[in-house]
C-alpha cells in the first residue's frame, strides 16, 4: 500500500525533515529549471500489456496472480539528465500499472522505478543528499575517501551506447511485500530483455567514475543524439518488445536488506518470474509529459520501508530505509514543480 502523507510524517526527527526538505528544494529547482523532470528528464515510452506469471510456490496475494493482465507503460531515460543519448551514464526503465486503460493521465495502482547497476552507490538519504550537494571536483576527497560513494558500484551502473533493450535494470531499494498468509517478505525488483539473453553494455571493470554520474560524450561518436530513443521507439511501433519482470524475495527478518548498497546472493534469493511485459504502442510527448511515476505509489500487498519504523535508534537519515523514504517526500514536489513551469517542456 503507498505509504500515506500521516505514515510519512509521523516521527520524523528534526535532522531527516532537514535532509528531505534540503532533497526537495534541489529537485524542485532542478525541475523548474529543465521544464521537464529533475533527473531522468529525456526518454522514451510505450504502453502494451503486462500478463502475470509467478512461479508455484510463489507466495499467494492479490498483484501477482497467474494469468491475471494489466495495462502497463513503461518508459525509458538517462539517468543524468542530459538530452544527447551519447552522454556516458546509466540507463533506467519505470513501469506504471493500470487496473483498466493505459491513461497516462491517471495514476495507476502501482509503480516500479529502476536503474542499471545491481545496487545503488550510496546507502541513505543523507549520503544522497552529500553526493548532490557536493560538486565534481570534489568528489573523490569528500565522497570517495569517507566511503560516502561505492565507485565500484557507480562503475556498474555505466552502459555504453547499445539499445535501452540490452540492459538489466534494478529497483535497488527493496519494498515490503506481504502475502495473503501475513508474511511479510523484502521483495527487489528487475527487468530484463524478454529473451533472457545476458546483459550487454557493461563498461570494462577498469572503469573508475571517481564519484561522478555522467560524463559527456566522446569526440568521436558520431551516433544521432537521440540513438537510443529512436531505436526503442521503432522497435516498438515494428514489431513490438518483450520485457521479463522478476524479483528477489528475502525474509524479513533480515535488516540487511534495506541496505541498497547490497547485492543479493542470487543462489540464496534466486530471481522469479513475475510479468511478461509486452509493448506496442508509442507514447506521444504529451502523454511523457503527463505520466507520474513515484517510488511510493504501491499495491496494497506492497509497501515502502520507513526510517521511522523499527529497531534503529541512530539519526533517521543514516537509516538505510531512508533512501527510499526520502523519495517519497520528494518525487511529488518536483513533479508538481515540472507541470508548473513555462511550458515548452521536455521529455
Ligand atoms: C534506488 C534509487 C533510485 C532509483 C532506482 C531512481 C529511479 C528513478 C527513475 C527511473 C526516474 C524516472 C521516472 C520516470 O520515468 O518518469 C526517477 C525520477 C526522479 N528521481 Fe529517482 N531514483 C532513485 C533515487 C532517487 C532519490 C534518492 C531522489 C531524491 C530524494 C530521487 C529523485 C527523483 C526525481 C525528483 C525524479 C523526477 C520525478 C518527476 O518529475 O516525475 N531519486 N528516478
Amino acid at each position: 500500500m503507498s505509504r500515506t502523507e500521516s505514515e510519512l510524517q509521523a516521527g520524523l526527527d528534526d535532522d531527516f525533515k532537514k535532509v528531505a526538505e534540503s532533497l526537495r528544494a534541489i529537485f524542485v529547482g532542478a525541475a523548474t529549471r529543465f521544464h521537464g523532470r529533475a533527473t531522468h528528464t529525456y526518454g522514451a515510452g510505450a504502453r502494451g500489456e503486462a500478463r502475470i506469471c509467478v512461479p508455484i510456490g510463489f507466495p499467494q496475494n492479490d498483484f501477482f496472480v497467474p494469468g491475471k493482465t494489466f495495462p502497463v507503460i513503461l518508459r525509458h531515460s538517462s539517468p543524468g539528465g542530459q538530452e544527447d543519448d551519447r552522454t556516458r551514464d546509466g540507463s533506467a526503465a519505470s513501469i506504471k500499472f493500470y487496473e483498466t486503460t493505459a491513461d497516462p493521465t491517471q495514476l495507476g495502482f502501482h509503480d516500479i522505478m529502476m536503474n542499471t547497476g545491481r545496487a545503488l552507490f550510496v546507502r541513505t538519504a543523507r549520503a544522497f543528499h552529500t553526493m548532490v550537494t557536493t560538486p565534481n571536483p570534489e568528489r573523490i576527497e569528500k565522497l570517495l575517501k569517507p566511503g560516502i560513494l561505492i565507485d565500484s558500484i557507480l562503475s556498474e551502473g555505466y552502459r555504453n551506447g547499445g539499445s535501452f533493450t540490452d540492459f538489466y535494470y534494478h529497483s535497488q531499494i527493496c519494498y515490503e511485500f506481504t502475502d495473503l498468509s501475513g508474511t511479510m517478505h523484502y521483495l527487489r525488483y528487475r527487468l530484463i530483455n524478454g529473451d533472457r539473453g545476458p546483459e550487454r553494455g557493461h563498461y570494462p571493470q577498469s572503469w573508475k567514475p571517481n564519484g561522478i554520474t555522467w560524463y559527456p560524450k566522446l569526440d568521436d561518436d558520431f551516433r544521432a543524439h537521440d540513438f537510443k530513443r529512436q531505436d526503442f521507439l521503432q522497435r516498438v511501433t515494428h514489431g513490438g518488445l518483450n520485457y521479463l519482470l522478476q524479483v528477489q524475495l528475502r525474509p524479513s527478518d533480515d535488516p540487511e536488506a534495506v541496505n541498497c548498497t547490497g547485492i543479493w546472493d542470487q543462489q540464496r534469493f534466486p530471481w522469479l518470474d513475475v510479468a511478461e511485459l509486452h509493448l506496442n504502442q508509442v507514447l506521444t510527448a504529451d502523454e511523457l509529459d503527463v505520466l507520474e511515476l513515484d517510488a511510493n505509489r504501491t499495491h496494497p500487498c506492497v509497501a515502502l520501508p520507513l526510517a521511522t519504523t523499527g529497531l534503529w535508534s541512530g539519526l533517521q537519515a543514516d537509516n538505510h530505509a531512508s533512501l527510499g523514504h526520502a523519495r517519497a517526500l520528494v518525487y511529488w514536489a518536483a513533479r508538481k514543480a515540472r507541470a508548473d513551469a513555462p511550458k515548452p517542456h521536455v521529455n
